[in-house]
């Protein structure tokens, strides 16, 4: 039997999931709309639990209580609607105004662009489409972690502030004062190094935390301040377990989101983007395209579309290219691309000795309209190839001696890869910004509030 809450109100939306109740019940939430008649007035009524919140029916002059956007307690009995858009309403019998609201308040019962809405950031989880995407980040954060938990990992902890650039990419926000640790240290552009610590004493772990990037990139797929999921597992015999692993775990998110979000992904669908719900199923119901960057080359050159860069052997896959893969070339499907250049990618890298170590055992699974969602690869377990790469990148080994460790003591074939959450979340909603699916989105020259 479910445990009893102990909160003594339910939530609306947990109230509308209930046999409907014989007795009062009370609601609280903000003010969405308010329509004035004569005997009769209607408030919607939303708590952020649902998408559409309650209609609330009110007597007499009770409703010029109301304004849109006031805080309220409403009591009253839940009532069978007789409207298409939801099976019960609240016949209101007493109202009381937690908190008024000013009648400078911006939000109307309209449709408020995007651009706007991110303009009164603060306010933007009281509309559809800000609420929304926090439900679906909180059930896309819970398949996620149901997903590891029934494959038996172990979700770890890693630091933010670190004194390496997993990446090498130079791309890290330094902390001030710097006397304070007496050596330069850096906000983390990935947990996967301290992740690897743990896989290699634990199995299969994973973490789920922000990272940062100092990259000025201007673009629809770029944030400073981002959250990534980054699975790190040893005991990995090659490449496609990998690759089998995270289909697995976007699949079986979507799945999740899917089924606990019906309503803010039909939203989603209605206004945002019609194909969405259609493109999620598919993806579910058949497996990634596997192709290697040697074949995405291939591909590429004899695509009958002009790319505005081109394509040649050793050069890295611009967007366009990576939405010409997912898109035009694999059917609208999600498609892994693996074994790049080594030149292309990271130091720690497994390389791929068929190949002399050309290319390395690696991937990016590349989503329509997207691009890359998951980066992730073997990593290089032998001590000696692994500290030439070192060598060869121009790293300094004081500083990685702890890592080189790793691979001194007990060392094992192991990989991982990293979920851009707020990617994923695009994926899933069907929006085509990340500064709108995440709460308060910090980019290159923007850190509001
Ligand atoms: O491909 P990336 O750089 O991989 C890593 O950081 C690995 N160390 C992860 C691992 O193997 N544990 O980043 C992983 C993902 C990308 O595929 C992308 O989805 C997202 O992180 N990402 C960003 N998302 C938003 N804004 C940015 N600036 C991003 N940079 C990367």
């Amino acid at each position: 039997m479910a445990k009893p809450s102990v909160f003594p109100t339910k939530t609306i939306r947990g109230l509308l999931n209930d046999k409907p109740a014989a007795d009062p019940v009370t609601i609280r939430g903000w003010i969405r709309s308010v329509r004035q008649q004569k005997q009769l007035s209607f408030a919607n009524i939303n708590d952020g639990s649902n998408l559409k919140g309650i209609q609330a029916i009110l007597t007499g002059s009770d409703a010029s209580k109301l304004s849109t956007g006031a805080c309220v307690e409403l009591k009253g009995m839940l009532v069978a609607s007789p409207g298409k858009e939801q099976s019960q309403e609240l016949q209101v019998s007493e109202i009381k105004v937690l908190g008024e609201c000013d009648n400078s308040y911006p939000l109307q019962k309209k449709r408020h662009s995007l651009e706007f809405m991110r303009s009164i950031n603060h306010l933007r989880a009281r509309g559809n489409t800000g609420s929304a995407v926090l439900r679906m980040r909180n059930a896309a954060s819970e398949g996620i972690q149901r997903f590891f938990a029934s494959e038996e990992f172990i979700q770890v902890h890693t630091p933010l502030l670190t004194s390496s650039d997993c990446e090498g990419a130079g791309e890290v926000f330094g902390i001030t004062p710097s006397d304070f640790f007496k050596q330069p240290v850096y906000l983390t552009v990935s947990g996967q190094l301290h992740a690897e610590i743990m896989a290699t004493a634990m199995g299969r772990v994973y973490t789920f935390g922000p990272v940062f990037r100092a990259e000025p990139s201007l673009t629809s797929r770029h944030l400073a301040e981002f959250w990534m999921v980054e699975a790190e597992m040893t005991f990995l015999d090659n490449l496609d377990q990998l690759l089998d692993v995270t289909e697995a775990n976007v699949q079986e998110t979507t799945r999740h989101v899917l089924d606990r979000c019906a309503d803010d992904m039909a939203f989603f669908n209605q206004w945002v983007d019609k194909s969405l719900l259609a493109r999620l199923e598919k993806s579910i119901q058949q497996p990634f395209v596997r192709m290697s960057y040697t074949e995405a080359v291939d591909v590429l050159q004899r695509a009958k579309h002009t790319f505005q860069f081109p394509t040649t052997w050793g050069s890295s896959l611009q967007s366009e290219h990576e939405r010409y893969l997912a898109s035009a070339a694999c059917c609208d499907r999600p498609v892994f691309v693996t074994d790049y250049p080594a030149e292309l990618k990271p130091f720690y890298m497994r390389a791929n000795d068929a190949d002399d170590g050309r290319t390395v055992a690696c991937f990016d699974l590349l989503m329509p309209g997207i691009g890359e969602l998951v980066g992730g690869s073997m990593r290089e377990e032998r001590h000696d190839v692994l500290l030439g790469k070192m060598k060869h990148a121009g790293m300094k080994m004081d500083d990685y001696q702890w890592y080189l460790d790793l691979r001194k003591y007990g060392s094992a074939p192991h990989g991982g890869y990293g979920i851009g959450f707020e990617r994923l979340m695009l994926w899933l909603t069907g929006l085509d910004n990340v500064r709108e699916v995440v709460p308060v989105p910090r980019w290159v020259g923007h850190c509001r509030y």
